[in-house]
């Protein structure tokens, strides 16, 4: 599947987050400035400019590894993932609207259930736009919902919230506001699960990860980590960048490498993908 940020997107995010000169971005890459116009809105450039990118000198003005983010171009994904590893996580990619004629114009999220065969009840990452997949998972699969954790309350990751809590009146809910002043948070408990909370501002001021542990045959973690991060890419900072930078400086690029990471948007990946290809961790602000 695509990744969430093409090209275009990841340069203005790279703009904006390390404060970098537009003008002296365009003249690092030997581009025109209406070429450049056009690559940063469609992420896409014609054949004969495309190869007169300058991507070392671009990447070093930037300070990160320009190699990479002509990578990004040229379509590189992160390999896919397993599920067979992480038994009782289910990944729901759902939708603004429920069909549209193109893809572009469907607006996805990624909305994840972890589920125990202990006790035949699910948990909800991230309600997302639309309630019909994940309620026909728990249909088909005989499963009660227990709890609503969310990363963020961005109206994508929300829409569908008060379906659910229709559905499931004894659902509890979870957000920043039950973990607020507090340093550390136990982790909660839910069958052979571990679900450990923590606070991650920077996208939004209310970012709360959950880094999940317990998957049988598997001693590593999952992080859903909604927007602070997605694969090749960033969330954009619309609280803070120097929170956002923090957060993935201190709750993300800092664990275990195997870690796979769930992102509210675009594919899963791992921490050692994105330590080996995401153009922005090879900045020096986002070394740990
Ligand atoms: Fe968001």
């Amino acid at each position: 599947m695509q990744l969430e940020d093409h090209i275009g997107d990841i340069l203005r995010k790279m703009q904006s987050i390390f404060n970098i000169d537009k003008r002296a971005m365009i003249a690092a890459a030997g581009l025109e400035e209406s070429e450049w116009a056009g690559w940063i809105k469609s992420g896409t450039l014609s054949g004969e400019a495309f190869v007169r990118v300058k991507w070392v000198e671009l990447g070093n003005l930037i300070g990160v590894q320009g190699q990479r983010l002509k990578a990004i171009a040229e379509g590189w994904q992160p390999a896919q993932v397993n599920f067979e590893d992480w038994p009782g996580l289910v990944w729901i990619q759902n939708s603004e609207k429920e069909t549209s004629l193109k893809e572009s114009e469907l607006n996805f999220v990624n909305s994840y259930l972890l589920w125990s065969s202990d006790n035949q009840e699910a948990v909800l990452f991230d309600p997302g736009w639309q309630a019909t997949k994940t309620l026909d998972f728990l249909q088909k699969n005989n499963l009660k919902l227990s709890r609503i954790l969310l990363t963020h309350a961005h109206r994508d990751h929300v829409n569908a919230k008060p379906v659910f809590e229709r559905l499931f009146p004894e659902v509890s809910f979870f957000d920043h506001s039950s973990f607020k002043n507090l340093s550390s948070v136990p982790p909660q408990k839910f069958g052979s699960f571990s679900i450990r909370p923590c606070l991650a501002p920077g996208h939004s001021p209310d970012h709360v990860v959950y880094r999940v542990s317990g998957f049988s045959g598997n001693p590593d973690s999952a992080l859903i980590v909604g927007d602070c991060l997605f694969s090749g890419s960033l969330g954009f900072p619309f609280y803070s960048k120097e929170r956002l930078l923090d957060t993935l400086r201190k709750q993300i690029l800092c664990l275990p490498p195997n870690t796979l990471l769930c992102p509210g948007h675009g594919p899963l990946t791992t921490l050692q993908e994105e330590l080996d290809h995401n153009p922005f961790t090879t900045n020096k602000l986002l070394k740990c």
